[in-house]
C-alpha cells in the first residue's frame, strides 16, 4: 500500500465542521477525535493520518511537508505569507476581519495603536488607508486592550459579533471576509497527486452540496 496521506486538521472550533465535510466526501475521520488527547490519529482502512494541530500552525506543517494537506483559515493565509497551494474554498467556519474599539472614539492622530494577532493584515490595511499605526501584538482575548486604554482599536475575527457586543466595543470596519480552505503542499502534489485529486475532488462535490 502507498504512504498514508498526512492531514494537518485545526484543533479547536473548526474541527467539528471541518470533519463533518471530509465525511461527506467519504473519508470518515471520528468525530469525537477532538475529545481524545491523542495528536496522530491513523485511518489505516483509508490509508490517511491526521495531525491535530493549531490553528495557526496547520500552514507550518503543510509548508514544511510534514503534512501533505491541511485546513487553515483564510486569515491565517493571508497573515503568514506561506509556500502553499491553496486548492479549495470550503466555505466553513465563515467570519471577517475587523477594526473595532469603544464607541464615538476617534483615532488617535499621531500613530495611534492597535492590538492584534494579525500585524501584516492590519498594517496592510492601515497602509492603503494612508494611516501611520503602531501595531501592539497580542496573543488572544484583543478585546481587552481597548477597554483598559492599551489601544485606540483593534483589529480581529468577529464571528457571532457577541464578543464585542459583551464587551461594549463596536465595529468601524470590516477589512475582509474569511472562510477555511484546503491547502497543500507543493511536492506532496507531484508524489501523491492522483490521492490529492481525488480528496480534492470529493470535498469539492461536499462543498456545492452544502451549498444548494
Ligand atoms: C475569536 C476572536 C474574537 C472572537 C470572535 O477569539 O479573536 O475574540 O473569537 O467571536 P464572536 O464574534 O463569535 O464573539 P477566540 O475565541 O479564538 O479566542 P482568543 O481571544 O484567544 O483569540
Amino acid at each position: 500500500m502507498s504512504k498514508p496521506l498526512i492531514i494537518a486538521m485545526p484543533k479547536g472550533r473548526i474541527y467539528e465542521e471541518a470533519a463533518e465535510l471530509m465525511q461527506q466526501a467519504g473519508y470518515n475521520l471520528s468525530a469525537d477525535a477532538e475529545e481524545s488527547r491523542k495528536l496522530i490519529l491513523e485511518f489505516p482502512e483509508q490509508n490517511i493520518q491526521v495531525m491535530m494541530a493549531k490553528p495557526m500552525d496547520v500552514v507550518t506543517y503543510v509548508e514544511y511537508g510534514a503534512a501533505d494537506i491541511g485546513i487553515a483559515g483564510k486569515d491565517v493565509l493571508l497573515e503568514q505569507d506561506r509556500d502553499v497551494y491553496e486548492v479549495l474554498d470550503l466555505k466553513i467556519s465563515p467570519c471577517y476581519v475587523a477594526v473595532a474599539g469603544l464607541p464615538n472614539q476617534p483615532l488617535s492622530r499621531i500613530a495611534p495603536k492597535i492590538a492584534t494577532k494579525y500585524p501584516k493584515i492590519a498594517s496592510d490595511y492601515f497602509r492603503e488607508q494612508g494611516e501611520q499605526i503602531e501595531i501592539i501584538p497580542l496573543n488572544g482575548s484583543i478585546e481587552l486592550a481597548p477597554i483598559i486604554g492599551l489601544t485606540d482599536r483593534i483589529v480581529d475575527i468577529v464571528s457571532t459579533g457577541r464578543t464585542l457586543k459583551e464587551n461594549g466595543l463596536v465595529e468601524y470596519e470590516k477589512i475582509t471576509d474569511i472562510t477555511s480552505r484546503l491547502i497543500v503542499n507543493p511536492v506532496s502534489y507531484r508524489l501523491k497527486g492522483n490521492e490529492i485529486d481525488e480528496m480534492v475532488d470529493g470535498l469539492s462535490k461536499a462543498v456545492e452540496a452544502e451549498s444548494v
